[in-house]
């Protein structure tokens, strides 16, 4: 551990953002390489008499932090963790950095289903680094979850965040195509969930380098239109739902009247379109009859 003055670091702190950046990338930074939890973070500034105790030091900081700016690597991938909800998950290139705006997805399972106590049965399809899966198997522990992924790599690192996040065993990851690896839980789901590739082709030609080039095509791409895994896990769900089982999807912030009329074709009811934060039409919500 190395020791330094508070004002010291605030003075490198604002040397390192001037260059670019923000703050939440150079947050991840600080608490994963350097040692200094978030919560430490916001106290740094309302007590700046104190000496600070980094894990690394300034240099070794600043080259990622170049890095990062020069490469436009995510921050989360270079310092292998990132932060979602009340987890702390490991990542690397082989999944989709979690974002912040799908961890409402969590707080629209909550509205449903309001007794955590209760023995549900739910999945996710496409987990990735099984953010989504882990909170609920957090939060419902009596309930069973099954999560799929169609890449081995990041099934791994779900199951890594699993059993670092939690000692039960109510998640299980199986690996394949969307509900194909479910065969066996025919009828049997209380809820569905995705948040699946959904950026149209046109659209995922001009992301940003720091997306393109960094995170996996297979998490993004959704086809010509965006919606092609979406049909396919819309069309599919009444063969795994119970009956007035529900399904919640993540789509794309102009998909929504969309994936809307898709449910609808396929004979879901209570069907809805939840925004989020932004006020952007997220997530689309419907229940199998
Ligand atoms: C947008 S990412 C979502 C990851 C994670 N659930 C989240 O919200 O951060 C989509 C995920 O779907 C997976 N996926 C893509 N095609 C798939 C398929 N045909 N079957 C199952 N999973 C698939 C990808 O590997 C990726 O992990």
């Amino acid at each position: 551990m190395l020791s330094i003055p508070v004002e010291e670091f605030l003075f490198w702190k604002k040397k390192q953002l001037s260059k670019g950046g923000d703050q939440q990338s150079f947050a991840v930074l600080l608490d994963c390489i350097g040692g200094i939890s978030i919560s430490d973070q916001n106290l740094i500034s309302i007590s700046p008499e104190i000496n600070l105790h980094l894990r690394k030091n300034l240099e070794f900081l600043e080259s990622i932090w170049n890095e990062h700016l020069i490469e436009s690597c995510p921050i989360q991938y270079l310092c292998g963790i990132t932060f979602w909800r009340d987890l702390k998950l490991k990542v690397t290139n082989k999944v989709l950095i979690p974002r912040p705006e799908t961890e409402l997805i969590v707080d629209i399972v909550f509205n449903i289903f309001k007794k955590k106590s209760e023995k549900l049965f739910f999945a996710e399809l496409g987990t990735g680094s099984g953010a989504i899966s882990i909170s609920l198997a957090l939060a419902y522990p009596f309930s069973d979850v099954v999560a799929t992924d169609i890449d081995r790599d990041a099934l791994e690192i779900a199951n890594k965040n699993y059993i670092n996040s939690y000692k039960k065993s109510n998640l299980k990851f199986y690996c394949g195509n969307w509900w194909s690896p479910l065969e066996g839980f025919k009828g049997k789901l209380d809820l569905a969930i995705s948040n699946p590739p959904y950026i149209p082709q046109g659209t995922y030609e001009k992301l940003p380098k720091e997306v393109k080039d960094f995170e996996p095509k297979v998490a993004l791409l959704g086809g010509e239109d965006g919606l092609k895994h979406i049909k396919e896990i819309i069309q599919k769900a009444p063969f795994f739902l119970k009956e007035k089982g529900w399904l919640i999807l993540e789509n794309h912030f102009d998909q929504g009247e969309k994936v809307k009329q898709l449910l609808f074709k396929n004979k879901f009811t209570s069907i809805e379109i939840v925004k989020d934060l932004s006020g952007i039409g997220r997530f689309t919500i419907g229940r199998y009859k």
